[in-house]
């Protein structure tokens, strides 16, 4: 090596340990960098950098790369990942509350399911969340869940009998299966795909955007626009690197955070109709999967046997928060 070369990497060296980042955040999640989660947690970090100068780097791991939505929160806790951003379902053993957005048909429209988020109500599910050891940041938007399946197509309620459907760990779900008669099966998110190849389950429930990224198109016969629960998240962070995290730092990241959460939602917004154009050209190209658009008196045929689990849930929900949010 000539003295210059030995200058140069020297030099290099010096400038890129002057540039580290004094703090790592690994960000877990476990849907594809193309999904409206995916995207707003890469501007996350970008927006963090930008504004701690480089001091802080978020490190983002999509695709269940690093931990699958229920070992994360367990990582979370141990301090192996800092942030991560899982489906209400997912925090069914810690704050069973959540399982609030899991009813069938309680929202009307993404409106009302904000004023729900964004008021005094999601307010007191983070309160609980904060109360069992992680700090609750935002509420990010996937969408409305649709119903697919390789058996019966799903017209009426009384199709779904007897098929198997994959859930995420939520006795809501559990119930809201069993009401139409079908068999419900708790499965990690990462195992959907292989799940419905091996006919392991017959169908599922998932918004256009799992239901796209993940290519669930790819194995199942139909999908019926249900619309007819919903599917979101909160950012999660770990209360022991937050704890120690330095004071002048917390409002860039809260600010990046808000930022995040601003553009996530738009993001699902419009994101929203593309996917439905791809899954539709998909179906019309290949004439393997049947889109199905319920009417409304087909709509209205799975919301009465749906809401009629309810009632199970005014003692784990809480009768009060239901008809608050229901408000
Ligand atoms: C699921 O397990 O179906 C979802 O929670 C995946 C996700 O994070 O959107």
């Amino acid at each position: 090596m000539t003295k210059f070369v030995k200058i140069a990497v020297v030099a290099a060296f010096l400038v890129s340990s002057t540039f580290a980042a004094e703090y790592t955040i690994k960000f877990s999640h476990v849907v594809s960098p193309n999904t409206p989660k995916g995207k707003a947690a890469n501007f996350f970090a970008k927006r963090v950098k930008e504004l701690t100068n480089g001091r802080v780097e978020v490190k983002v791991f999509p695709n269940s790369q690093l931990y699958t939505d229920k070992a994360v929160m367990k990582a979370l806790k141990i301090g192996n990942v800092q942030m991560a951003v899982p489906s209400f379902s997912k925090f069914t053993g810690l704050v069973p509350q959540l399982q609030l957005f899991d009813l069938p048909f309680l929202f009307k429209d993404v409106n009302h399911l904000h004023a729900v988020m964004d008021g005094p109500v999601g307010q007191k599910l983070k309160d609980m969340v904060t109360k069992r050891g992680f700090v609750a940041l935002n509420y990010w938007d996937n969408g409305f869940k649709q119903l697919s399946t390789n058996k019966k197509p799903l017209v009426w309620p009384s199709d779904a009998k007897g098929q198997k459907f994959r859930i995420m760990s939520s006795k809501v779900l559990e119930a809201q299966f069993k009401a139409v008669g079908a068999n419900p099966q708790v499965l990690p998110f990462s195992e959907v795909y292989s799940a419905l190849q091996q006919g392991v389950v017959d169908g599922g429930e998932n918004p256009l955007s799992n239901f796209y990224t993940k290519k669930f198109y790819e194995v199942q016969k139909s999908l019926t626009l249900s619309n007819h629960g919903y599917l979101g998240y909160l950012v999660v962070m770990s209360k022991r690197f937050w704890d120690k995290f330095p004071a002048d730092l917390k409002p860039k990241i809260i600010q990046a955070m808000n930022e995040a959460t601003v553009y996530e939602r738009k993001e699902a917004a419009s994101l929203e109709g593309v996917f439905l154009s791809k899954i539709e050209a998909y179906a019309k190209k290949t004439g393997k999967l049947k889109i199905i658009r319920l009417t409304p008196k087909q709509r209205e045929a799975w919301r009465k046997v749906m809401v009629t689990i309810y009632p199970q849930f005014y003692g784990v929900i809480g009768e009060k928060l239901i008809k608050a949010a229901q408000k």
